[in-house]
């Protein structure tokens, strides 16, 4: 039987364990593309000079992993202070050279460059119209500013992913909350929304693991830049998680 202290060592375990993975975003991207190269190296002189921009391409697609590694760190910054109520440091007996990667994980850091680009940037600003407007236009024509307390309704966003949504209704006076149970989305969430000050601060390169559905490598390099709202107004705002 379980006990509650197994389990929240078990959490304690996983988070780590998302820590770990974040952190191994650069050596495991970079051992992918090695193995790329290491095919094409197999191949004969005569069909490797058919593949010359191929290998440029590779080593191109190199620079912009390292460019979104380079990231990492700036996320993780806050990861340990994310959560109020678990995960402190003191509550472990894990550490997180013990824990290991998750098998699944460099997928989910992947996903969550493509979440940055999607909520966060320019870029995704068709897409949130899409999909997000709807929803808040249904909850405008539903609480109209004049008729109620804003604040008094409570709204849930479930699923929330990167929060952009669950922030769309908070900042028109809403109380909100978005419910996910991805930690690779919450601590990047975690990072957006209560750390990021500069408009377009940071640029990342959402598409460069992906080779299929592209018109060309240079699609596939392709970087955007968030966060692209001025956070001032929300300046005096925690968002607790
Ligand atoms: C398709 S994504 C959508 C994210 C965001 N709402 C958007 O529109 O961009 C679905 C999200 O729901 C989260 N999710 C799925 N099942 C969940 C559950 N049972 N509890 C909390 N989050 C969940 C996933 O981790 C994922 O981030």
């Amino acid at each position: 039987m379980h006990t509650d202290k197994d389990v929240v060592s078990e959490e304690r375990k996983y988070f780590l364990s998302v820590l770990q993975t974040f952190q191994s975003y650069r050596k495991q991207s970079m051992l992918r593309i090695e193995y790329k190269e290491k095919c094409l190296a197999s191949l004969t002189d005569h069909h490797q000079k058919w593949l010359v921009k191929y290998k440029n391409d590779l080593e191109a697609f190199k620079k912009c992993i390292d460019k979104n590694a380079n990231y990492i760190p700036i996320v993780m910054e806050h990861a340990n202070n994310i959560f109020e109520n678990v995960y402190s440091n003191e509550n472990t007996s894990h550490s997180e050279t013990e824990v290991g990667t998750l098998s699944e994980g460099l997928d989910k850091v992947q996903s969550v460059f493509k979440q940055l680009m999607r909520d966060w940037s320019s870029l995704g600003a068709k897409e949130r119209m899409q999909c997000y407007d709807p929803i808040i236009d249904e909850i405008e024509l539903e609480f109209p500013i004049a008729e109620c307390a804003r604040d008094e309704i409570f709204i849930l966003v479930p699923g929330a992913g990167l929060g952009r949504l669950a922030f769309e209704i908070a900042s028109r006076g809403f109380s909100c909350q978005g419910n996910e149970f991805n930690l690779f989305m919450l601590i990047v969430s975690f990072h957006v929304l209560n750390h990021c000050k500069v408009v377009n601060e940071f640029e990342v390169y959402p598409w460069i693991h992906q080779y299929c559905n592209n018109l060309s490598a240079e699609t596939q390099m392709l970087s955007v830049r968030y966060l692209i709202l001025l956070t001032i107004f929300f300046e005096r705002i925690n968002y607790c998680f």
